[in-house]
């Protein structure tokens, strides 16, 4: 896809590696519709900055707590101020450490809401959208831990394994007009209320040796996303991690 001119909408790009997409697609030639939830400061932020890039943007917030609602709001905002939108990047999630033992429903309804439900709603809002004729990509944003087993993030990873699973399913489906496909990240931002510690010792135990930065990320979003015969794949972008499973 040639990408100058084109309209992306990404959840949860005030903040994080959503911000760092947004920006990196802004100088990419890309108009903007930053989701958000509770970000607003930033979310402005972002606008401004994508705006001094030469770039249109707006903004919308949404909780993605209610998946049905949320899709049909966020595309209400792109549709109404870019009257199209050809780039879904679904990047917002919760990431929970809990296993079986100490998971509660809200738990799993908040993973699954949020990091599958909703992107499966955004999706079918943005197939529906795209005119007769016209090519359109979606990125999903999952994790390496959605290929592994393991015992701890437990809600998490299933949500994350869903989302793979869509992935590779609407590339079948939505083919041959819109792109579906998935990054998986290894250690690059630590969670809220962690320091960059939690990335170190990751770091430690991946075969690269080294956490990655949100950089990193964009470079592999406008590798699929300028890439025309890439769909229903999986980019690892992790260090290594995924082949250790974490553990070294
Ligand atoms: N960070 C990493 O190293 C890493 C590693 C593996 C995979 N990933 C994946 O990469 C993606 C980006 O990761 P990240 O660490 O930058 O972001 P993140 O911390 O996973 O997600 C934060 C974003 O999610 C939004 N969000 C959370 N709850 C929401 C809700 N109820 N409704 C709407 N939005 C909500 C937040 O919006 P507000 O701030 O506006 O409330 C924020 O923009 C995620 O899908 C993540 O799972 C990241």
């Amino acid at each position: 896809m040639n990408l100058e001119g084109k309209v992306a909408v990404i959840t949860g790009s005030a903040v994080r590696i959503g911000r760092a997409m947004a920006l990196s697609l802004a100088e990419a030639g890309v108009d903007l519709c930053i989701h958000y939830h509770l970000s607003q400061a930033a979310a402005e932020q972002t606008c401004a900055e994508i705006r001094e890039r030469g770039r249109n943007a707006t903004r919308v917030s949404a909780n993605l707590s209610d998946p049905v609602t949320a899709a049909a709001v966020i595309f209400e905002a792109a549709l109404s101020e870019f009257g199209k939108v050809d780039i879904l990047i679904n990047s917002a999630s919760v990431f929970e450490n809990k296993r079986l033992s100490d998971s509660t429903e809200a738990d799993w309804d908040s993973h699954l809401d949020i990091n599958l439900k909703s992107p499966f709603f955004l999706c079918q809002r943005f197939a529906e959208q795209l005119p007769p004729g016209q090519s359109g990509a979606i990125v999903n944003l999952v994790d390496w831990r959605a290929k592994r087993a393991g015992a701890e993030h437990l809600a998490y990873r299933i949500s994350k394994a869903g989302l793979v699973t869509l992935t590779e399913c609407l590339a079948l489906d939505l083919a041959p007009a819109i792109q579906v496909n998935a990054i998986a990240p290894g250690a690059i931002l630590p969670p809220p209320g962690e320091d960059m510690s939690y990335l170190d010792e990751r770091a430690q135990k991946a075969p690269l040796k080294r956490a990655g930065s949100p950089a990193e990320i964009c470079h592999a979003l406008l590798y699929l996303l300028r890439s025309d015969f890439v769909t229903g794949e999986v980019l690892t972008v992790a260090g290594g991690e995924q082949l250790t499973g974490g553990r070294g």
